[in-house]
């Protein structure tokens, strides 16, 4: 049986402690497993940074961090034990000795260390040479890393070879935090445990597939970050194609880590490129302009600070894709996402084919298809969108569309839904690698996404303006509507 008790000790080394991923993620997530009493007695949390803080001083700190980031009141008794965990090292990662001197307060020989490098990915090599060289990179210990992984399918290899010299793949977790939601869990349940999905999930059955996550926030001060980035290299090539793989993947001989990404990366690779001949009709890239969110008026994205005044980053991407293989021939799968739209909200919804026939003609012309809809986010829950008939005392059939509706606040009032940071720090914890992204599986992401991104810049596409607030530029309506007559699935 799956159990995620930790048994080992092991010492959590944050390389930027100081950091705003660790102030707004880490440390509320460690928070709350500590409340929830999944991490094991002994365990040290180790922040590194420079900075001259003793262990008091560096608490206090996590306090404040805490007081700030907490989505809920900081319980006195958790944050004793939790404090009695701290510990701060200053270190210089351009410091061999720095490296030496941390090995006397590590004991990697009887403990699992995990090192987590909240810190940018050309910071990767320095700190993997530095553990290397100290000898702190032996098989109890482990490396967490977060996004971007390259920018490109040649920079993602370098970055991964070079982590390769000192890092074995076993000991390697590449975070992409969409696997931690437990509504993205729960699609393998759905999709496997579940025979009316297990055996009709296919291009027989199944017309087409549509993949939203949409947000209402723009680039929240990330100007320096989101410039060289923006929504195709932030969004699609991590979360939406995770999504997309695990909806699609067939079934994995097991649920152990390298079945289920064996499976992931033979989607992404039969993920049909673009080229420059069809990137105008399969894409659509947008950028916002100011308008109102939620009756909040909004600037520009090329108002926002730090951003170039004739700055051709997109802030909205929508894709009509294929996946070349037998189980999906045939059936286009559309993506949107982007920043300063309408609602914050992560959606999958699946388009059953029609009737072959209609039986109900007389009093029903056109019957709608079945569609299953997964809400991962707000309102989490499924939705079954079936025809029934409305009871009445008429001969012929009345028909409409009803729902039959799941929600996790109602079937499970007493099971709250843990944030996705404190599931991958768990897991991680305890070396189950599914939940994390392979080497393959980055590079092959990037293969597709470079034949977009390469297209975009030799046919010198620019970003089609739209206004804050709406569903992107009208132009992803002529993709689904006017050329596949089809039709986006409203909110
Ligand atoms: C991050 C992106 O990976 O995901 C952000 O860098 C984005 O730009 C965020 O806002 C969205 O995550 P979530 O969990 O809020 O949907």
């Amino acid at each position: 049986m799956y159990t995620n008790k930790t048994t080992q000790f092991y010492d959590l080394v944050i390389f930027g402690a100081k950091g705003d991923l660790t102030k707004r993620k880490l440390l509320p997530a460690l928070y709350k497993l500590e409340k929830k009493k999944k991490i094991f007695k002994n365990t040290r949390i180790i922040g590194i940074g420079r900075a001259n803080w003793n262990n008091s001083e560096y608490s206090k700190i996590v306090k404040e961090n805490l007081l700030n980031f907490l989505d809920c009141s900081l319980d006195e008794n958790i944050w004793k034990l939790f404090k009695s965990k701290l510990f701060f090292y200053n270190l210089d990662i351009n410091n061999t000795s720095c490296f030496k001197q941390l090995k006397k307060i590590l004991d990697t020989d009887s403990n699992i260390t995990i090192y987590y490098f909240a810190m940018p990915p050309n910071t990767f090599e320095i700190i993997c040479k530095g553990l290397g060289d100290s000898h702190l990179n032996n098989k109890n210990t482990r490396i967490v890393i977060e996004k971007p992984i390259g920018d490109s399918l040649k920079s993602a290899k370098i970055i991964n070879k070079k982590i390769s010299k000192y890092f074995k793949e076993s000991q390697i977790f590449r975070i992409d935090h969409y696997l931690g939601k437990e509504t993205t869990l729960n699609l393998l349940s759905l999709r496997f445990a579940n025979s009316i999905f297990f055996n009709n999930w296919d291009n027989k059955v199944i017309d087409h597939v549509q993949i939203t996550v949409s947000e209402k926030v723009g680039i929240e001060g990330r100007w320096k970050y989101f410039e060289k980035t923006g929504q195709m290299k932030d969004m699609v090539q991590n979360h939406l194609l995770q999504l997309l793989t695990i909806i699609t993947m067939s079934p994995p001989n097991n649920l152990e880590a390298n079945s289920i990404r064996d499976e992931k990366v033979k989607v992404l690779n039969s993920l049909r490129l673009i080229n420059n001949n069809n990137v105008n009709i399969n894409t659509v890239r947008g950028q916002y302009s100011s308008g109102i969110v939620q009756g909040v008026k909004v600037n520009s994205y090329l108002n926002e600070d730090g951003v170039k005044k004739n700055s051709r980053t997109e802030t909205f991407v929508s894709i009509r894709t294929h996946i070349d293989n037998s189980r999906w021939e045939g059936v286009p799968f559309y993506l949107r996402t982007g920043k300063r739209l309408p609602i914050k909200c992560s959606k999958i919804v699946i388009f059953f084919k029609k009737t072959p026939i209609n039986l109900f003609n007389n009093s029903f012309i056109n019957i709608p298809e079945n569609k299953l809809t997964i809400r991962l986010e707000p309102n989490e829950g499924i939705d079954l969108q079936i025809i029934n008939k409305i009871p009445d005392l008429q001969s012929e059939y009345l028909l409409d569309k009803v729902k039959l509706n799941f929600d996790y606040i109602h079937t499970f009032p007493k099971n709250s839904l843990s944030d996705a940071y404190e599931r991958l720090l768990l897991e991680s914890m305890i070396g189950n690698q599914s939940l994390f992204v392979r080497h393959d599986e980055v590079e092959a992401s990037w293969k597709w996404i470079d034949s977009i991104t390469n297209s975009w810049s030799s046919t010198n596409q620019t970003p089609i303006l739209y206004k804050a607030g709406t569903w992107g530029p009208g132009e992803i309506s002529d993709m689904i509507i006017n050329q596949d007559k089809r039709y986006w699935d409203n909110f």
